[in-house]
């Protein structure tokens, strides 16, 4: 054994470890190299699976038949950051109150007329809806409609889980009383508001963004240039501060109108995207990986890419982004072609 095996040896026995271990053949310059490789989940994959969980589990068995968007190198999650799938509720399930410090949010894909109860706050879900559960609200689910409905859930799981933080707790009973009217916060966080109303807590308030809103807005900024590198980018803010969705995650609307291709950029934070109408394309790092209206797929941090639509319609791309957390701590970069 030569003389730094033997130094290497006699650190590890006391728990010790030398820098040259720790840093070995990285050096002084590097850059971030993420961990997992951009995925791609197909509509016709998720619908099927989700199809199967509605005939095989009852809300008993599974409490929420939930099924992950699942990156092969990451095993259990999404993207290293966050955790995103797909949840059907049938007609007339409950999907029980919990809450939990994980902060999470619901987009409406397929069906409509069920609710989800937050902090007491009945909120309608209907596709194209943003509905946020921020850390620690009580939530149940309801489906009141006559037929399925699906939506993604998000969440920042997978962080929390790196900051072994988590808290669950499960509400007394199935669901939690119904103790403010329909879609108060609308009224409560309108331009022109209460008063009382003013941001007490680093978590946002429980917030419905509705799809007629959202996509009124887009058609209002068809025209402009848009953002070189995202086309017609809207962020879904925190309706007291202006800040992001939730602490750890930022949700996003983007609309590439037909014929509209973007400039590439790269940043530290990774993305995981949802085509909620249209068909177009993303290239990451070289690769163009096509997509159609219900597929869903993921842009790993430092990745060049930019994004085109191949349609003849806009395309809608809802996406969830853990900048939040990069740019908390100063930690968000990018990189963007020339424009
Ligand atoms: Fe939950
Ligand atoms: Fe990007």
């Amino acid at each position: 054994m030569d003389k730094m095996e033997q130094l290497n040896r006699e650190l590890e026995e006391k728990n010790l470890v030398g820098y040259w271990n720790i840093v070995r053949g990285r050096g002084d310059d590097y850059e971030p190299k993420s961990s997992f490789e951009p995925c791609m989940w197909k509509w016709k994959d998720v619908s099927a699976a989700i199809d199967r969980a509605g005939e095989t589990l009852g809300l008993e068995d599974s409490f929420r038949r939930f099924i992950a968007f699942r990156t092969p190198a990451l095993k259990m999650t999404t993207t290293h950051t966050m955790l995103m799938g797909a949840q059907l509720v049938k007609p007339g399930e409950i999907a029980k109150a919990h809450r939990h410090v994980m902060g999470a949010i619901r987009f409406v894909i397929r069906g409509g007329g069920a609710q989800t109860t937050v902090n007491g706050e009945p909120f309608p879900m209907e596709p194209g809806d943003l509905i946020t559960t921020p850390g620690l609200t009580w939530h149940d689910h309801y489906n009141g409609s006559a037929k399925p409905i699906i939506w993604l859930d998000g969440a920042d799981g997978p962080f929390l889980r790196f900051l072994e933080a988590a808290f669950g707790e499960r509400y007394e009973k199935d669901q939690q009383p119904q103790s403010r009217p329909v879609s108060m916060s609308t009224f409560e966080l309108a331009a022109a508001r209460p008063s009382w109303v003013s941001a007490k807590s680093i978590q946002p308030p429980p917030y419905r963004y509705r799809w007629e809103e959202t996509e009124k807005t887009l058609s209002a900024l068809g025209e402009r240039p848009g953002d070189p590198y995202d086309g017609i980018l809207l962020r879904y803010v925190d309706p007291l501060n202006g800040g992001p969705t939730l602490p750890t995650v930022s949700c996003e609307m983007q609309m590439l109108r037909p014929g509209e291709s973007t400039k590439e950029h790269r940043h530290t934070s990774s993305a995981i995207y949802h085509v909620f109408r249209g068909k177009g394309f993303t290239v990451i790092d070289g690769e163009r990986h096509e997509w159609e209206t219900g597929d869903s797929f993921t842009v790993p941090l430092w990745r060049w890419h930019s994004h085109g639509n191949s349609g003849r319609e806009p395309a809608m791309l809802f996406g969830m982004n853990d900048r939040p957390i990069l740019d908390a701590f100063g930690f968000y970069r990018e990189e963007g072609q020339k424009v």
